[in-house]
């Protein structure tokens, strides 16, 4: 099993994170930190105590991390998420458990350099003040670990296209392509901390064992109706189906994204459904290491790879910008989507069963 800890701020599509993580086969995950984000530390801490309850699995460590970022405020996304960051549901149980008070930077170390040298993941889903902390404590961390896989950043042009819908017009007048989400130029989690961010990407030898996956890629996998009715029913149960009979759990994450895909649609126009973003920071462990079972296929065009440099200021602060190296950051550009969902509802399938 491939060892990993997941860095998250649920968040809708973080929850899906959490879900891939707990209970793909391939996978073992370690622990869960909780950073500011869709919503505020305590909230994305709370809601982290919830989705492992609801999914079965409160022995999954759960820890607190950063409030803010080192050298600005923080900023939530509710227009998204809702007010408590991951609204939508009646489904979702409170927390009867509570977070372990320590110090997530201490924990996220301790946990990942138990793990044999260069197997242990970390998984990032939120902004990367967390991560950039943990580099920054233990450099010896880089060398230890066997990959960084962020959910961040978009490229736009010359890539796959982000499909963000209507162009704009900058301070110059000039019509643009939009590339980002949180603005027309960065990605949300970039934005939120860009030098956190750059911190990252500006070491050479975690660049070149880091893949992220950007909005280029994650707005080719829509939670489309279909996708939604898959999370609802099981596959394997046709009486379920037939009678239109759920579980609770499955309701709750089909209301999740109907949630999710309504403010999609309010804020981005997108009416086909959401991008679930950050369970293929998850699932592209699996491109590496899975077998035929568990594989999934992503298409980084024969291994490229590339240099980031992320924008520090106004008008474009948070942008990604790219390019070619030799060394240096990997960024798929597609995958095989219906294996994906395929394997996310088997995610399902086995915590339903708990
Ligand atoms: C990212 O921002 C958050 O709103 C999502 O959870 C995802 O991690 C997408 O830009
Ligand atoms: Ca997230």
């Amino acid at each position: 099993k491939i060892p990993l800890w997941l860095d998250c701020d649920p968040g809708h599509d973080d929850a899906f994170a959490i879900l891939f993580a707990a209970y793909h086969p391939a996978l073992h995950l370690l622990g869960i930190s909780t950073g500011y984000g869709n919503a505020s530390l305590d909230r994305t801490t709370s809601n982290a105590l919830s989705i492992r309850e609801a999914i079965g699995r409160p022995d999954i460590p759960v820890i607190p991390g950063t409030r803010k970022p080192f050298s600005r405020e923080a900023h939530h996304a509710p227009e998204i998420h809702g007010e408590s960051g991951l609204d939508g549901t009646d489904f979702l149980p409170s927390p009867t458990t509570s977070a372990l008070r320590c110090n997530a930077i201490v924990d996220m170390y301790e946990a990942l350099m138990a793990c044999p040298p260069h197997t242990a993941w970390l998984v990032t889903t939120g902004p990367l003040t967390n991560a950039a902390l943990l580099f920054t404590t233990f450099p010896n961390m880089v060398d230890h670990l066997g990959g960084l896989s962020i959910m961040g950043g978009a490229v736009g042009t010359n890539f796959t296209h982000a499909n963000l819908g209507r162009p704009f017009r900058d301070a110059s007048g000039q019509t643009r392509e939009r590339i980002g989400n949180h603005t027309p130029y960065a990605e949300f989690n970039i934005w939120c901390d860009p030098e956190s961010a750059q911190s990252i990407f500006s070491n050479p030898r975690l660049s070149s064992k880091t893949t992220l996956i950007t909005l280029d890629l994650t707005h080719q996998v829509f939670a489309t109706e279909s996708v939604r009715h898959l999370v609802l029913y099981s596959t394997k149960d046709e009486d379920r189906q037939n009678s239109g009979r759920s579980t609770r759990l499955r309701r709750m994450f089909y209301e999740l994204l109907i949630f999710f895909a309504s403010t999609y649609a309010d804020v981005f126009g997108l009416t086909d459904g959401p991008p679930l973003h950050d369970p293929l920071a998850v699932a592209v462990l699996l491109a590496e290491y899975g077998d035929g079972q568990t594989r999934i296929g992503f298409d980084d065009r024969g291994r490229e790879r590339f240099r980031i440099e992320v924008e520090l200021t106004e008008p474009e602060l948070g942008r990604t910008r790219i390019s070619a190296a030799s060394e240096g950051v990997r960024i798929p550009r597609s995958l095989d989507t219906p294996r994906f969902w395929k394997i996310l509802e088997e995610c399902l399938e086995r915590a339903d069963a708990q």
